[in-house]
């Protein structure tokens, strides 16, 4: 794709999962339950029953899915680790064979030549610390720092690139305030709390991460959406600068030293449970930022609705995708640039990207995905322009590398370059993991042919 010229010679091309949506083995080894074991167990919290329990096989399946990743070809895999298979009571003791585990992970990958990032905390909180308060709680933070102190201390003489969170929205206002994720509350202020210990977490484990490990590039994973006003009245225009503070300001803002948006806090009532000295901690430095982009949001005005009174309004005639999201490549190309321009944002990776479709494997086995190549395309333009435009890009995530248990949605969802039979746990690439792979070999041509 001439289009791409734009990227940088070095830019990473990676794909992305999360622990608990492909290991399975979830009582193996001494891992203990985490809040999504017992969100999935809790009945019709998850369509079709699914849980994690087996998911993609990966715990026993590590060389297979290496190997996968070499023939995409990609230079990167960003994974996140289970906290309840490394410190199974929380806090406290290290319990080797969970470690040991990423650490054989992690030394495959880099045999395969393959660059880890690893994410420290994609949802999973060990059930142990729920019952002691979970996220609301301020000590919860401070067990984040201790595990994030002991998987640097492992690892950091060869993982370089350490994200703290992903997607903190979803934690909170997703698990803590609609209650359609783990630990499934609905209720504002544990919502607002759990976001501010889940930031306080994240600068307690930058200062981890940088003591074990002085090398150590850190950054946190966003989840943010361009929003847009249905209408252009009054009314609609506020709806959207609250839904811009709930889903963009509130994540990016304490971050780059700016503390919390006053009018958001207005907006909540809620007193946030702030000590001398936590907004410096949570605006600890960091190297870079990632974005995970799969939607906009065009917003109502909504004065009955829940916070913030905003309601997302469906685009007539949008290209969906499974999961009922409107596809607009646009949007990730303002949202890497806003990130540039109003941030200062200094090195960008775009840690997932991706879509669903209801794939099949086909009688001469293979997997036909034209939508998802054309949203790969399309959003890897973005990229380029967003490029082109001055974004510090420095690499792309395809969420995800396999299909896998896309969480309060089961298996139905398949978000994967891999199709992965559950029954079998036999993996094909589909048509758009070989797409990628090509759009990999031919930047890599570039960069031969430039040099
Ligand atoms: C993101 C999550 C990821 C995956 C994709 C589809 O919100 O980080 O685990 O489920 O959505």
């Amino acid at each position: 794709m001439n289009d791409l010229n734009a990227l940088p010679a070095d830019f990473t091309w990676g794909v992305a999962t999360a622990a608990y949506q492909i290991e399975g083995a979830v009582a193996e080894d001494g891992r203990t339950p985490s809040i999504w074991d017992t969100f999935s167990h809790t009945p019709g919290a998850v369509d079709n029953g699914d849980t994690g329990d087996v998911a993609c096989d990966h715990y026993h399946r590590v060389p297979e899915d290496i190997a996968l990743m070499r023939r995409l070809g990609v230079g990167a895999y960003r994974f996140s680790l289970a906290w309840p298979r490394v410190v199974p009571g929380g806090d406290g003791p290290v319990n080797k064979a969970g470690l040991d585990f990423y650490d054989r992970l992690v030394d495959g990958l880099l045999e395969a030549g393959v660059t880890p990032f690893a994410t420290l905390y994609h949802w999973d909180l060990p059930q142990v610390l729920q019952d002691r308060g979970g996220w609301p709680v301020r000590e919860t933070a401070e067990h984040f720092a201790a595990y994030a102190a002991v998987v640097a201390g492992r690892l950091g003489d060869r993982v370089k690139d350490w994200a703290t969170l992903n997607e903190p929205l979803c934690s909170s206002w997703i698990g803590h305030l609609e209650g359609r994720m783990a630990p499934g509350l609905t209720d504002l202020t544990a919502a607002v709390r759990a976001s501010y210990h889940l930031h306080l977490g994240h600068g307690l484990a930058v200062q981890a991460i940088r003591a074990a490990s002085a090398d150590a590039r850190i950054g946190i994973v966003n989840n943010l959406s361009p929003i847009e006003p249905a209408s252009d009245s009054d009314a609609d225009r506020a709806a959207a600068v609250r839904a811009d503070g709930h889903t963009n300001r509130w994540w990016l803002d304490p971050v780059h030293g700016r503390g919390y948006p006053a009018d958001m806090r207005e907006l909540y009532g809620v007193e946030l449970p702030e000590r001398p000295g936590d907004l410096e901690t949570i605006a600890a430095p960091l190297d870079w930022l990632g974005l995970n982009y799969y939607f906009r949001q065009i917003v109502r005005d909504d004065p009955d609705g829940p916070v913030p009174y905003a309601r997302q309004v469906e685009v007539a005639g949008a290209r969906t995708t499974h999961m009922g999201w409107e596809v607009h490549a646009d949007g990730l190309e303002q949202l890497l640039g806003r990130l540039t321009r109003e941030y200062g944002a200094r090195r960008l990776y775009v840690t997932e990207n991706g879509s669903a479709f209801p794939d099949v494997v086909r009688a001469d086995g293979t997997v036909d995905d034209p939508e998802r190549v054309r949203y790969l395309e399309e959003h890897l333009a973005a990229c380029a322009r967003a490029v082109a435009d001055g974004a510090p890009l420095a690499g792309y995530f395809a969420w995800s590398l396999l299909d896998n248990f896309e969480w309060a949605y089961g298996y139905d969802k398949r978000f994967g370059l891999v199709h992965v039979d559950y029954a079998t746990q036999r993996r094909t690439v589909k048509g758009s993991g070989h797409r990628y792979a090509e759009i990999i070999r031919a930047a890599a041509e570039r960069g031969r042919r430039a040099a």
